[in-house]
């Protein structure tokens, strides 16, 4: 059947159901109806007219609502605890895919069919007003098996290119609605300063001006010059505020130590490191903010009504809505009702709820009839996400046909990611003649479980919420990239372990390669998952590198992390090191600079450190040099033709 065809069955289904919705149904909750609801018999109502002003087309449907499809919109389920007919019955506003939140099977047919079969209740309510979906497409529309993983953000970070972040924002759009998506949870805008954070990966540094302008471009990539457009959505910078500014020890989520935290510190900290991306993000059009699960001197973000209702809505002039984090209100007190009141109240708009829909529909419907929710802040907030569906365009243009799937992949998009991660790694060691390796090198030994595996150098938030090891999705790993990058006269040997003794010379002796190249870092996670107070190698890649250290006349150490990791041990075996941080799909870049196609550009966007008892840092009295001071400074990166200064000794 071809698309056009199914394009007017799909409308012909939704116009009877629609009639058959106004005929048959009540409004789904009390007797307050609004005004007489729309039916084919009546005008058009204005709310559906693309040429009134948005706000008059706001007044007009609001004035039509009844309190249970204002607070159906102001509700925010995920799609793995939602029949979609309730989508329907409760008139819900927005759906969302959770980290790993993807169809049973994944692949982006399937995912438009998901989010269209969500629609189509969703335009079948009494009043046929558009469900909003979200996702994390925060490296790319990176749930989705076959889409292009751009390197996380701290390599983004350590490229510190504005044009290439719009130009990922604009790609990771352009994949993500051809899903039919509107909403992405990114950028973080996290100015981590405990790299023993999990989420630090997630920021593009500890310097809040490249977190601002790096955020900035890419929000402005996301949205485009024309929100209305087919392949535009609506970013979410988050999370909102001094996310990145807790305390070790601080967490009461979980296992988790600093994630979800409490940032204890004054408010002209926050307001220096942590606010300026807001207010650039406002400035450059952002439309939906979410706020942090974390505290702030004791007090949970997403019941601070001073720093939501009066900084970010008065003092920012934030005009779009607030999302919570992921059944983050439920933090707020033991008394779920207490929660609810306080959130609201503090200025949320949209809850993420994400599974006890009806609970939470309950719960702030009494809230409402009491008095303890004011009605005119459930209008205030149903305005707000109202004006940004229209302002979407999701009104006249609700589905999203199937016409653009092919994008998601393409090779114009690798050639992007692939430009990304060259463009992200940092030289940190080098004795001044290893690299760039040449491509007629005789004899190449590869080692370490990372060298050969899309998960681990994609991390978290890839495929699944906290990734996984293995071949995950299609992509190049830094094996593949290697093996593809030298001359069909070299020999390229791989033993994950490092283990090569059966490999020998003509005369039967163990055979020395020119060069050892391992690849060695984190195994992928996400969120308070990932912190952790040693930031130490692993053994098993220590062990690899000790083994092919033994058989290599020089030796590249290439590391995955998702942060700066303990690597000072291990400097005096290598002959250079490179921080290739998590790369994500395209592994190709990495050795587009090993083999000297291209230059290092890269940066630190982080400080490294020495040893674990320097964190955290006290980054207005870092000791310039000495044993006390960071193994590399915010900044720092080396070229090919630099030799790195003698390694110091200390205790
Ligand atoms: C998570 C994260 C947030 C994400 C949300 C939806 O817990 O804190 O960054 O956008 O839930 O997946």
């Amino acid at each position: 059947m071809n698309n056009f065809l199914r394009h007017w069955l799909r409308l012909a289904l939704i116009t009877l159901l629609f009639l058959a919705a106004c005929r048959q149904a009540e409004p789904i909750a009390d007797d307050s109806a609004g005004a007489d609801s729309p039916t084919a018999e009546t005008d058009s109502p204005a709310y559906l007219d693309p040429a009134l002003p948005i706000e008059d087309r706001v007044e007009d449907l609001l004035a039509r609502m009844t309190l249970a499809e204002k607070i159906g919109q102001m509700t925010l389920v995920e799609k793995g605890s939602l029949p979609p007919a309730d989508a329907r019955t409760r008139a819900l506003g927005a759906v969302l895919s959770g980290g790993g939140g993807a169809p049973r099977i994944n692949q982006p047919a399937e995912w438009l069919k998901m989010v269209t079969e969500f629609q189509e209740q969703a335009m079948a309510t009494r009043l046929a007003i558009p469900l909003l979906y979200g996702i994390d497409a925060v490296h790319g529309h990176s749930n989705v098996v076959g889409a292009v993983l751009f390197p996380h953000n701290i390599g983004l970070g350590a490229a510190n290119n504005v044009e290439l972040m719009a130009q990922i924002g604009r790609v990771t759009a352009v994949e993500t609605t051809a899903t039919g998506i509107y909403w992405n949870y990114a950028p973080a805008v996290s100015v981590p300063r405990d790299i023993r954070w999990g989420r630090t990966y997630e920021g593009y540094s500890e310097n809040t001006d490249l977190v601002t302008t790096l955020s900035r471009a890419y929000l402005v990539g996301l949205q485009g010059d024309d929100l209305t457009a087919v392949d535009t959505l609506i970013a979410t910078p988050k999370h909102f505020v001094a996310d990145g500014g807790t305390s070790w020890g601080t967490s009461t989520t979980e296992s988790f130590q600093i994630d979800q935290g409490d940032a204890q510190i004054d408010e002209a900290t926050l307001r220096a490191v942590h606010l300026p991306p807001y207010p650039a993000a406002i400035e450059a059009g952002a439309r939906s903010i979410m706020i942090s699960y974390s505290s702030w001197n004791g007090l949970k973000k997403h019941a601070h009504d001073y720093l939501i209702n009066d900084v970010l809505k008065e003092e920012l002039g934030f005009t779009g809505f607030v999302v919570s984090d992921w059944k983050a209100i439920d933090q707020i007190d033991p008394n779920y009702y207490t929660s609810v009141v306080a959130a609201i109240n503090a200025g949320i708009d949209m809850n993420m709820v994400p599974s006890e829909y009806d609970l939470f529909i309950e719960t702030l419907t009494t809230a409402v009839e009491t008095g303890d929710v004011p009605i005119e802040r459930i209008d205030d907030a149903v305005r707000r996400i109202l004006t940004v569906k229209f302002e979407l365009g999701l009104f006249e243009r609700p589905f999203t046909d199937d016409s653009r799937l092919d994008v998601i992949g393409s090779d114009a998009h690798r050639e992007l990611a692939r430009q990304a991660v060259r463009e992200s790694l940092v030289l940190l060691h080098h004795d001044g003649d290893t690299l760039p390796v040449s491509q007629e090198t005789p004899v190449i030994f590869v080692a370490g479980e990372a060298a050969n595996d899309i998960g681990i150098q994609s991390g978290g938030w890839s495929i699944e919420w906290q990734g996984r090891v293995g071949n995950i999705t299609p992509g190049t790993t830094i094996l593949d990239a290697i093996q593809s990058s030298v001359s069909a006269d070299t020999q390229v040997n791989f033993n994950r372990f490092g283990n090569f003794e059966r490999i020998t010379d003509d005369n039967g002796d163990p055979l020395m390669a020119d060069v050892g190249i391992v690849v060695v870092g984190e195994r992928p996670y996400a969120e308070g998952v990932g912190d952790s107070n040693d930031l130490s190698l692993l053994e098993g890649d220590l062990a690899a590198l000790e083994r092919i250290r033994a058989r290599s006349h020089k030796l590249v150490v290439i590391l995955i992390s998702g942060r700066p990791l303990i690597i000072s041990d291990i400097l005096p075996q290598t002959d250079a090191l490179i921080a290739a941080w998590l790369p994500g799909t395209e592994g190709q870049g990495v050795a587009d600079v090993l083999f000297g196609d291209y230059e290092f550009s890269g940066r630190l966007p982080y400080t490294w450190p020495r040893h674990m008892d320097q964190l955290p840092f006290d980054f207005d009295n870092l000791p310039a040099g000495g044993c006390d001071a960071p193994l590399y400074p915010f900044g720092y990166g080396l070229q090919t033709a630099d030799t790195s200064p003698a390694l110091l000794v200390c205790p």
